[in-house]
């Protein structure tokens, strides 16, 4: 199988892990007989310092010809003056909307050799295995928005808005994933104040009610889920919600695995190219020293080989390549206990790299 694949490296931590999440594709292709071809585009601050702009034309429609897409991180103090034009998170907030990513998957399943490096206790984790679904191309991210007046009258607001068509494409997605794996969904909304939480429910229960009735089906309204997220994550099969939602917390539940730097995510549409990343930032304290952790996007480019090139057997090579790894004790700076030895970015990935068996 050929396949061609653009690169977004992005700013801070992003090049050195999209490097080694590379280094690990080209190896599971050569032991699986696959060619995979790699372009590299500008995309956030550094496509800033050199085009003037967080998306150039040339890396959206690289983006929309290619199989998938492989992203760092963008964004950074550099690019962060509030007055300021144009911001690297507009470029990939740009290429979600213009490739119609409104589906963004987020598993979270703590690997069982790290349960002692989350910051929560190992029975509240044990068992855990999420799926959220954050809705990415709507919600207050993408509705009407305006400052106005000056002085103690300056007034600022972001809209929130979505329609029925959009909720019942996410719902659908979610409910059809709930149905291959443990058959419940929980959809998460906050309606007893929010309008637009209100149609979500409303359509939200439609659509189950009338597709998919055989699974078991709870709304949970976001405040308690923060919650709930914490108390009991191994109650969770399948969770959908709004964009902000999903982004706040997904965050939040990353530290079931005791890092951000584990933690992948697929961005879907259909049709069209699917996009690959971390769900972590540019951590620009620690770029260029060798120290972020690869996993996030090693496993981000397994969801890549699963999602869009229906490269099954070959994703969970890599799965299983990085909890070898982890099984033999190697940890990044994040992941590592005090008084335990940590090892780079790039040492991680050549140890999956070499833990890459093709049976
Ligand atoms: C994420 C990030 C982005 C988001 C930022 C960088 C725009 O936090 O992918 O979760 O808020 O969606
Ligand atoms: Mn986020």
């Amino acid at each position: 199988m050929k396949s061609s694949i653009v690169v977004l490296p992005g700013d801070g931590i992003g090049p050195e892990v999209v490097t080694e999440a590379q280094a690990v594709l080209s190896r599971t292709a050569e032991l699986f007989g696959h060619e995979i071809s790699y372009e590299s585009f500008p995309i956030g601050g550094c496509a800033i310092d050199e085009f003037g702009e967080a998306l150039p034309g040339e890396t959206l429609s690289a983006c929309r010809s290619a199989d998938a897409i492989l992203l760092g991180a963008v964004g950074g103090p550099r690019w962060d003056d509030p007055q300021a034009k144009v911001r690297p998170e507009q470029g990939l907030l740009k290429l979600r909307k213009e490739l119609g990513l409104f589906a963004n998957l987020r598993p979270i399943k703590p690997h069982p050799a790290l349960l002692e490096s989350s910051p929560l206790k190992r029975e509240y984790i044990e068992g855990t295995d999420v799926l959220f679904f954050r809705e990415l191309t709507g919600g207050i991210y993408f509705g009407e928005s305006g400052v106005t007046g000056a002085g103690a009258d300056e007034t600022a607001h972001n809209v929130m808005i979505y329609s029925a068509g959009e909720v019942e494409r996410i719902v659908r997605m979610a409910a059809e994933a709930a149905r291959n794996r443990r058959g419940k969904l929980t959809s998460v909304d906050k309606a007893n104040v929010l309008e637009v939480s209100r149609l979500w429910r409303r359509v939200a229960e439609r659509v189950v009610r009338e597709e998919f009735s055989d699974l078991e089906y709870e709304v949970v309204l976001v405040d308690a889920m923060a919650m709930h997220l914490i108390s009991r994550p191994s109650t969770f099969d399948v969770v959908v919600t709004g964009n902000m939602f999903g982004d706040i917390l997904t965050d939040e539940g990353s530290m079931l695995p005791g890092s951000l730097g584990l933690l992948p995510s697929a961005s879907l549409g259909d049709p069209g190219p699917g996009l690959y990343e971390p769900i972590h930032g540019s951590a620009p304290d620690i770029a260029g020293q060798d120290a972020a952790n690869p996993l996030a996007t090693i496993l981000a480019g397994a969801m890549l080989l699963r999602h869009s090139l229906g490269l099954e057997r070959e994703a969970t090579a890599v799965e299983q390549a990085v909890a070898e790894v982890l099984d033999a004790g190697h940890r990044t700076r994040d992941l590592a206990r005090q008084g335990e030895d940590s090892i780079g970015t790039r040492e991680m990935g050549r140890l999956v790299v070499d833990a890459l068996t093709a049976d």
